[in-house]
């Protein structure tokens, strides 16, 4: 806890000298989000943060979180400098879809819309017409679907099925997953059900059907804390990375949280409720990456000029 300390005051000390901003994803080091927190910054969802490093002043932003969330920042605000943590931080999403692969699915469909999820490299963005995050996948799509467009969905299959399955829009389909969400497990989710009966369930959308079939409140990140403050319960069970339920505790300090059931748990299955890219997200990173700027974020042009396009419809459309 010294070592931890003497970190954190480091941090907190070189992002006042470097005027730099900390932009936190949930999932992340509760000390990193502390001090997004305490600091100006901001803890958030995928949508927000995005939203959050495009309008903040500050010339450098450090994002903690993944490789995907720092190259959205980068492509919204080429003239600021993007750090993170560690530029090996993924996500099984974007690993699961490369760039030419993904624009030969695109060619071959030139009638369809393309929407990707903002889990993509910024080279699969260059190619979509649209960008969603969780918090807005499902009234963007219902709109495509009113202008009687027919979509091109990558590469969340859990997500799309989900928005699928509201919307009735159609939709083609990547068959892609999040390596956490994927493990959920509907049947024993039941039975901790049964267990709990007065619990309300919260699931985020990257979950299989069978567990989002079960769901009180489906959403993003944002949207299940704003559940467990505001929904009428006691107990909660969460069906998202672990990483949430720092912040869940802070806002919600009476309330019991759950882990919602897995396959394995943390001696078998390395990515059970917590996403092992997130994880390496550390205060030693924020410091190393503060003091030397490494991990430095660039996007290359043209793509960065080309993935911009569907990122601002999205910050437009949810404005
Ligand atoms: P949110 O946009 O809901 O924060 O989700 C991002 C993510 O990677 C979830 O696994
Ligand atoms: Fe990607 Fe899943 Fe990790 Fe989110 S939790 S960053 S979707 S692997």
């Amino acid at each position: 806890p010294a070592e931890r300390d003497a970190l954190k005051a480091r941090a907190r000390q070189l992002l006042a000298e470097r005027s730099a901003v900390l932009v936190a994803h949930y999932y992340v080091d509760g000390d990193l989000q502390d001090l997004a927190q305490e600091t100006g910054g901001c803890v958030s969802d995928s949508l927000e943060m995005a939203r959050f490093g495009r309008d903040h002043a500050a010339q450098t932003l450090v994002v903690a979180g993944v490789r995907f969330m720092g190259e959205t920042a980068k492509i919204l605000s080429p003239h600021k400098r993007v750090l993170m943590p560690d530029l090996d931080a993924t996500c099984s999403l974007d690993l699961g879809c490369p760039a030419d692969d993904f624009i030969a699915f695109c060619d071959a469909h030139p009638d369809r819309t393309v929407v990707v999820y903002a889990n993509t490299s910024a080279a699969v963005k260059a190619r979509a017409d649209w960008m969603v995050t969780s918090s807005c996948a499902l009234p963007i799509v219902s709109h495509l679907k009113a202008q009687g467009k027919k979509v091109l969905w990558a590469p969340d299959r859990h997500l799309g099925g989900y928005i699928q399955r509201e919307t009735g829009a159609d939709m083609l389909m990547w068959n892609g997953a999040c390596i956490v969400h994927d493990e959920f497990k509907g049947l024993e989710l039941e039975l901790l059900r049964r267990e709990h009966p007065r619990a309300k369930v919260l699931v985020h959308p990257e979950s299989p059907a069978s567990v989002v079939a079960q769901a009180d409140v489906v959403g993003s990140t944002a949207r299940l804390l704003k559940a467990v403050i505001e929904e009428d319960a006691t107990e909660f069970i969460v069906a998202t990375d672990r990483g949430m339920f720092h912040r869940m505790h802070q806002a919600a300090p009476g309330k019991v949280l759950l882990e919602a059931p897995t396959a394995g748990n943390s001696a078998t299955c390395k990515s059970c409720a917590h996403c092992p890219w997130m994880a390496m997200n550390g205060l030693q990173g924020l410091v190393d990456c503060l003091e030397h700027g490494v991990g430095e974020i660039h996007v290359e042009e043209p793509i960065r000029t080309q993935a911009l396009g569907c990122i601002e419809r999205m910050l437009d459309f949810t404005a």
